[in-house]
């Protein structure tokens, strides 16, 4: 036995009492929690603040198959053990087990950036609900979800599973997922925090970004979900910020999170996140996962050699104890196994239609009536795709493809292309390289579906169909996931040779024949879309919809939906115009170890505005059947900010069908000793239905804290002083009426903890 081993042998005997003790308290509520920690062995606790290991990984399955991890329980202290699942499109766990004929589907709701183009924090809300509820019943406690990372650059292969490039709309709707989440008596879990904004080498990329982009772009909308919903746990992410992996760090992990924001819940890793389990310890990051038995043997070495204070590890305990006395598993709930999947179903499709964008309709193409012969082109009407892969994935039942949901709408497709897709799809799947794979990563990862190249269009089929249909319309799929980002080639980020010719060719005969086509975007993130789109006459972006993606789509087309979702990330006119395009996914190119973020808080539409640089489909976009007018923007307080605005914006449907629409508020502050972005969201709004010229006034409130922006000499939010201009709109560049306020003197807003500096100097993106 070592020294240090020997020195700390009254704790090492209380461990072997303790075992025998038949008086030993038990965990029972908030109070008793501190006489358990007390209670707890130094071996008990090492092993408490690492989990159980991750199937396929360290152990075996857990009795909930595709469950990812799990916490340590301690029977003797009434410590039951946790189970995690992932999101966020729906509860990741395996379908089917072993001997069993009962099935354990989930279902698939709409990716989260087609959540967030809904801009319509109730229905976010009732997902979450949905989501908690399978949660709860298939007998998980803490669903790893919702994710909430910015679109830095719309190549991150994960883009799909977060909502924005902007900290206002993704914060806004993650604290309304986890509400809902949460409503069941379940754990939500806001990841990956922070700065984890690109699949490239995510487990050692260090993110080199300013103080003021991490406050004002980074950390806002995690800030606002802290704030908002009080989600039971944090993930830190894999990636280091300035030097230090966020899973290891205390000024993220303690200074930010619970001194700033005063987060109350736990922190746990990214699966196998980060190197050091006695610096994650210090951190703050009160629970390693998936976790092994290396981790706790240097966590207790620690604490024996000194290296580690056992006071840490106690507080760590308790931050994790303090949930899980709300948990399922401790309150010894239940759990049917049988969710109400049609119910949910109904979710997932009424939010998957309102959540796609129409990006285009030339002459009102959309809707199609329905006694109107559809052709339909492209592989991806077949073989739609519900979401992204990788632990985003969900294994749902079934998807409803584009064809499908057409038909069963009542519209009558052509089925002579119809089969020639069929046949096509068939007879390739057959084959390799195409043959539909098990996931390498386990079953409980959906399948590896190669992608197909678009079936060679005939002479003669595109002329015929032109000849024998009313309308046109040419689906293009992508698909992208974890571990993996995405890339500027034909097939991704680009049409390839086929699609571009499918849409040329397409839009050429039925425009000879005086009829219209429409492209669906099935997309998890933006393509290219400013070298063709004029081709065609409309453009619905109905993004990754989930399971329910035909019926959506149909519901759209129809007209039975009117469009009401509106873009939560930019479509750049072409790739290099995105600001970060020159650093992303960083130095060296051949395998990049370090990203700086030098176009600094100019993130998404703050860098389009302010440097004026053109875009396809700007952040905040999106068309309507109908249309809406947005007037009298009004600021009720005067001219003068004390420390609050309320301001209103008259909207009326000015057009011919019933619809909706989103209100945007931006703010155009004054450049002072900090530069400001062009504009800014600050609020949003979604009206109700209104019927033709039917109107609603809605209502804003701004407080200083969200005009604010971070100073970082003074390590502060603050208002500075000049005139701002409160900008109303339907997005933003299409800004409809505007007020001004001014501010008379600096205000300093909240002083916060000067953490996670830079320690190198780099060129940060000006106006200068
Ligand atoms: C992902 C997390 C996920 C975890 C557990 C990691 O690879 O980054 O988002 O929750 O795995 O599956």
């Amino acid at each position: 036995m070592a020294s240090a081993e020997l020195q700390y042998l009254p704790s090492a005997q209380k461990s072997q009492t303790s075992t025998v003790q038949t008086n030993a308290p038990y965990l029972t509520d908030a109070a008793s929690i501190d006489r358990v920690i007390r209670a707890m062995t130094l071996e008990e606790k090492a092993k408490f603040v690492v989990g159980v290991g991750m199937p396929g990984f360290t152990r075996g399955p857990f009795e909930i198959t595709g469950a990812v991890g799990g916490t340590y329980g301690i029977p003797r202290l009434g410590i039951p053990e946790l189970r995690m699942a992932d999101g966020p499109a729906g509860l990741r766990i395996r379908p089917t087990r072993p001997g069993q004929t009962q099935t354990y589907y989930a279902t698939a709701f709409p990716i989260a950036t087609s959540l967030a183009s809904t801009w319509d924090t109730a229905v976010a809300k009732v997902v979450g609900e949905a989501q908690g509820n399978e949660v709860k019943e298939y007998g998980i406690d803490m669903f790893l979800a919702p994710a909430l990372n910015i679109h830095r650059n719309p190549l991150n292969g994960r883009n799909f599973e977060y909502y924005s490039e902007d900290p206002l709309i993704s914060g806004k709707i993650a604290a309304s997922v986890v509400n809902g989440i949460q409503s069941n008596g379940v754990g939500a879990t806001i990841k990956h925090f922070a700065a984890n904004n690109q699949e490239t080498n995510r487990m050692i990329i260090d993110t080199i970004v300013s103080q003021r982009a991490l406050r004002e772009i980074y950390l806002k909308g995690f800030e606002i979900a802290v704030k908002e919903s009080r989600p039971w746990a944090v993930m830190s992410s894999y990636n280091k910020i300035n030097g230090t992996y966020a899973s290891e760090n205390t000024d993220l992990l303690t200074a930010v999170l619970r001194k700033d924001w005063g987060f109350k819940g736990f922190v746990m890793t990214d699966w196998f996140a980060g190197k050091d389990p006695v610096e994650q310890m210090k951190a703050g990051n009160d629970l390693i996962m998936p976790g092994a038995s290396k981790k706790s043997n240097l966590i207790k070495l620690a604490v024996i050699s000194g290296r580690l204070d056992e006071k840490v590890l106690d507080r760590n305990i308790k931050n994790i104890l303090q949930i899980i006395i709300q948990t399922p598993e401790f309150k010894k709930y239940q759990n049917s196994d049988r969710p109400d999947l049609k119910a949910h179903a109904m979710v997932a499709r009424t939010a998957a239609a309102e959540g796609m964008v129409l990006l285009r309709n030339k002459d009102h193409a959309l809707p199609i009536s329905k006694n109107k012969k559809i052709a339909l082109f492209g592989n991806t009407q077949i073989e739609t795709i519900k979401g992204g892969t990788g632990s985003g994935d969900v294994n749902a039942a079934y998807t409803v493809s584009i064809a499908d949901g057409l038909t069963d709408a009542g519209y009558e497709l052509n089925q002579e292309l119809l089969s020639k897709y069929k046949v096509y799809i068939n007879s390739l799947r057959q084959q390799e390289p195409y043959k539909i794979k098990p996931n390498p990563w386990g079953e409980d990862f959906g399948k590896v579906v190669p992608v197909i190249p678009e079936r060679p269009l005939e002479e003669n089929e595109i002329a015929s169909a032109a000849k024998g249909n009313d309308f046109g319309m040419i689906v293009i799929g992508r698909n992208s996931g974890e571990a993996e980002d995405r890339k500027v080639v034909k097939g991704d980020y680009l049409l390839s040779d086929a699609e571009k010719d499918m849409i040329s060719r397409v839009s050429s005969e039925f425009r000879k024949q005086g009829k219209k086509v429409a492209v669906i975007l099935n997309i998890g993130g933006p393509i290219e879309v400013a070298s063709w789109r004029d081709k065609v006459d409309s453009i619905l972006l109905a993004w990754q919809p989930g399971q329910e993606a035909g019926n959506a789509v149909a519901d759209i087309v129809s007209g039975k939906v009117n469009p009401a979702g509106k873009l939560t990330t930019t479509f750049p006119l072409k790739y290099s115009d995105v600001p970060s395009a020159v650093n992303f996914p960083g130095t060296p190119a051949s395998n990049p170890v370090k990203v700086i973020y030098q176009e600094d808080i100019y993130v998404g539409y703050r860098y389009y505005t302010t440097f004026r640089v053109k875009t396809a489909y700007e952040f905040g976009y999106g068309l309507s059947y109908t249309n809406f007018n947005i007037s009298d923007v009004k600021i009720s307080e005067g001219k003068k900010f004390k420390d609050n605005l309320s301001l209103s914006a008259m909207v009326e449907n000015t057009g011919s069908v019933p619809g909706r629409e989103v209100v945007q508020v931006y703010v155009s502050a004054p450049d002072g000793n900090l530069e400001k972005p062009a504009v800014e969201l600050k609020a949003f709004s979604k009206t109700k239905e209104l019927k033709p010229y039917q109107r609603q006034l809605l209502h804003f409130n701004l407080n200083a804290k969200d005009l604010a922006s971070f100073d970082e000499e003074k390590s502060a939010w603050i208002l500075e002083k000049g005139t701002y201009t409160v900008k109303v709109g339907a997005s933003s560049e299409n800004i409809k009426g505007s007020a001004t306020f001014t501010v008379d003197h600096e205000m300093i807003v909240q002083k916060v903890s000067d953490v996670l500096k830079p320690k190198v100097d780099f060129k940060r993106l000006t106006k200068q």
